[in-house]
């Protein structure tokens, strides 16, 4: 990227400040990115999604490695796509991935050994179709695990080695997992990655971690896995966020609680969605084009009003992440740009959002710079 040295050791008037922080904080910028405004508090990171890797997208991969030291797959090494049956293995993305990190000294997280989603259709069943005993479950996991760790053991900074195995209504999620081995499949797991590579710092992931049900099931867990020797050490929160919820009281209360637990809490996911939400989900939406519409009300660009609204909610919650930066290991986006977002296609497919800090031209948008600027000023 193309430096920027701009009034660097220049003396400038007041005015000129006035203008320069008004206008462009990056005006004051060299080639820094988000890595290095919070290197003494947390890493930043982003999710590479298959594509940018597959086709080596220069333009993309240069901005990560600009602005973040710290990488996920967005589905790379999830059970579907790296291990899509019980001999084939694609090691060719993940490798490119784990070369990209190396290679930019960056801290790699592993996304995700263990979960209910994206998984093989055939992973819970025999060839015949019927479900698979404890112990046959148990071995795939033990396969699974020990091959993926121990192929990017020393490499593979982190894994998210369980996901969204919680729900508020019910503990244990209600998932093949959970009915076919029980829920020490969760225990199992930690002690697999742990055995596969010693040194990997270990993560339960889920979303919704600021409902005050899942933050005190989830530490209760991670108590008595501590007790009894569980190899656990942090604690993701997905951070899929809106405009408005969760309020930022409810996600300090579990940054606390997991702190206190001497867990290190990671964000995992970061976006922000801006749309209206469809509580009543895809299917029958998609049936109504006017509904739909109604639904997709941003798609020539942000209104001035949204767009403040979303500066001010990444303001709030970075400075939120600063004030516990003691407890927070890291910062990671689900994504990098806004057209490249899930948030486009979840949960209504085919819409314009503005999750992220990049927008559709991959230019930092005012959300950055109000981030960066908690740091710069
Ligand atoms: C969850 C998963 C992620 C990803 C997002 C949506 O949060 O943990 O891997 O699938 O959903 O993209």
């Amino acid at each position: 990227m193309e430096r920027r040295y701009f009034i660097r050791n220049t003396i400038l008037t007041a005015s000129a400040i006035a203008y320069l922080k008004a206008n462009a904080i990056a005006a004051l910028t060299d080639s820094r990115g988000l890595k290095d405004y919070f290197k003494n508090d947390f890493f930043v990171g982003t999710a590479i999604g298959t594509r940018t890797l597959l086709q080596n997208d220069r333009e993309m991969l240069d901005l990560i490695a600009n602005e973040f030291n710290a990488i996920t797959t967005e589905n790379a090494l999830k059970w579907g796509s790296v291990h899509p049956a019980e001999n084939e293995w694609n090691f060719d993305v993940p490798d490119k991935f784990v070369e990209f990190g190396k290679k930019n000294n960056m801290f790699i997280q592993g996304h995700v050994l263990v979960w209910h989603s994206q998984v093989p259709r055939n992973l819970f069943v025999d060839e015949g179709g019927k479900q698979i005993s404890k112990d046959a479950l148990l071995k795939r996991m033990e396969n699974h695990i020990s091959t993926l760790v121990d192929r990017y053991k020393g490499k593979i900074n982190s894994w998210d080695v369980v996901n969204e195995s919680i729900t508020p209504e019910d503990g244990f999620r209600k998932s093949k997992w959970l009915e076919i081995i029980g829920p020490e499949f969760m225990k199992r797991a930690f002690h697999l990655a742990h055995e596969a590579d010693p040194d990997a710092h270990l993560i339960y992931n889920d979303y919704g971690m600021d409902n005050s049900k899942r933050r005190d099931f989830v530490v209760d867990l991670v108590n008595k896995y501590k007790k009894q020797g569980v190899p656990i050490h942090g604690i993701g929160m997905q951070g899929h966020f809106n405009l408005d919820s969760p309020n930022s009281k409810a996600i300090e209360d579990s940054i606390e609680a997991f702190g206190s637990t001497g867990m290190r809490v990671h964000f995992t996911e970061l976006d922000v969605d801006v749309l209206p939400h469809d509580w009543r989900r895809t299917s029958e939406v998609s049936k109504n084009i006017e509904y739909s519409k109604s639904l997709n009300p941003y798609v020539d660009g942000l209104p001035k009003d949204i767009n403040d609204k979303l500066t001010k909610r990444y303001e709030e919650i970075f400075k939120l992440f600063l004030k516990h930066r003691d407890k927070i290991d890291r910062v990671t986006f689900w994504g990098t740009s806004d057209d490249r977002s899930w948030k486009n296609n979840f949960p209504v497919r085919g819409r314009t959002n503005y999750p992220l800090l990049f927008d559709r031209d991959h230019k930092p948008k005012d959300a950055y710079f109000a981030v960066a600027g908690l740091k710069q000023l």
